[in-house]
């Protein structure tokens, strides 16, 4: 399986818009060392050819630009796009289907039943679709039971529920149903190699954790290192798990999670602008470099 890693930023990418922060200051300022990252987005394909996007980012334009395998090859119009996943309704995971709107067919995509509600009610991306050549809508089950894609050859994915928030639209923020948010396993095999990505999670609940024991490589929510760090830099009040995101560094975050796996290579991702992580001088970095867990950056290619 090829992972091809489109966006490794979170929401707002880096640097964002209207940022002046730390690391965005000192990105533009070239102060840091450090790299651009548009919105959270990945790609994986089992025969090289046909490719499954998980997530459309808003910068999935640029994202296409710059992956020669997903652009039109074939005929007068297409793409080496086969199916859309979306492990959530927030924003950065599916604003990108409005820029795809030209596709010459209905778009296969696959999402749990709360997603399809959100984006047909809250943020209703689907009804706007309708008015183009529409959204083939696969539901997605979150009961664990993994499912193949026509095309994704030698693919087999399962979703597994994540404890997060909905998005601020949704008509079940702040009462989450399961299918708000979910990461995915994808198993290629033909190589018998797995993947877990999960670029949004509040919580790693027992069985989260065993699909990362289990996995070869994980993709797992970097976005922030402290809870409180959108206060810390004046940014916004909102904590971090409130908006359904666990931290790196605290006792109980990402990192004492993932630390003592032994198979797995580890690598963050969904990377928020505030982040310290982002500067590779940083000791923040030095720590994670030590612990041998990565750092995603755009365009990263993972073959297992
Ligand atoms: C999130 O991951 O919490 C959202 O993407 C934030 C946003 O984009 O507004
Ligand atoms: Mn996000
Ligand atoms: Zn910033």
């Amino acid at each position: 399986m090829h992972i091809h890693l489109l966006g490794t930023g979170a929401g707002g990418g880096f640097p964002q818009w209207n940022c002046n922060c730390k690391n965005c200051m000192g990105l533009r300022k070239g102060t840091i060392k450090s790299s651009a990252r548009t919105q959270s987005s990945i790609t994986v394909s089992g025969n090289g050819v046909d490719w499954v996007l998980f997530n459309a980012s808003p910068d999935i334009r640029a994202q296409l630009e710059a992956f020669p395998p997903l652009q039109p090859a074939r005929k007068v119009r297409d793409t080496g796009i086969c199916a859309i996943i979306l492990c959530d309704a927030q924003i950065d995971h599916s604003t990108g289907l409005i820029i795809l709107r030209e596709h010459d067919q209905p778009w296969d995509v696959y999402c749990t039943a709360a997603v399809h509600e959100d984006l047909t009610s809250g943020y209703p991306l689907f009804n706007i679709l309708g008015h183009f050549r529409g959204v083939n809508w696969h539901e997605v089950k979150t009961d664990q039971k993994p499912f193949t894609i026509p095309k994704a050859d030698n693919l087999v994915f399962t979703a597994v529920p994540l404890s997060s928030e909905a998005p601020p639209y949704s008509p079940h923020r702040h009462n989450t149903v399961p299918g708000d948010n979910v990461g995915f396993k994808v198993e290629d095999t033909s190589t018998g190699k797995n993947l877990f990505y999960a670029p949004g999670l509040g919580e790693v609940e027992p069985q989260v954790l065993d699909y990362m024991a289990n996995a070869d490589v994980i993709l797992v929510d970097g976005t922030v290192w402290t809870n409180d760090e959108m206060s810390r830099e004046g940014i916004s009040d909102k904590l971090a798990s409130e908006m359904g995101h666990l931290d790196q560094s605290s006792e109980k975050g990402m990192l004492s999670l993932i630390k003592p796996l032994e198979k797995p290579r580890k690598i963050l991702i969904h990377i928020n602008n505030t982040n310290p992580i982002l500067d590779e001088d940083s000791p923040e970095r030095k720590e994670l470099d030590a612990a041998g867990i990565e750092v995603s950056y755009d365009g990263m290619d993972i073959i297992i």
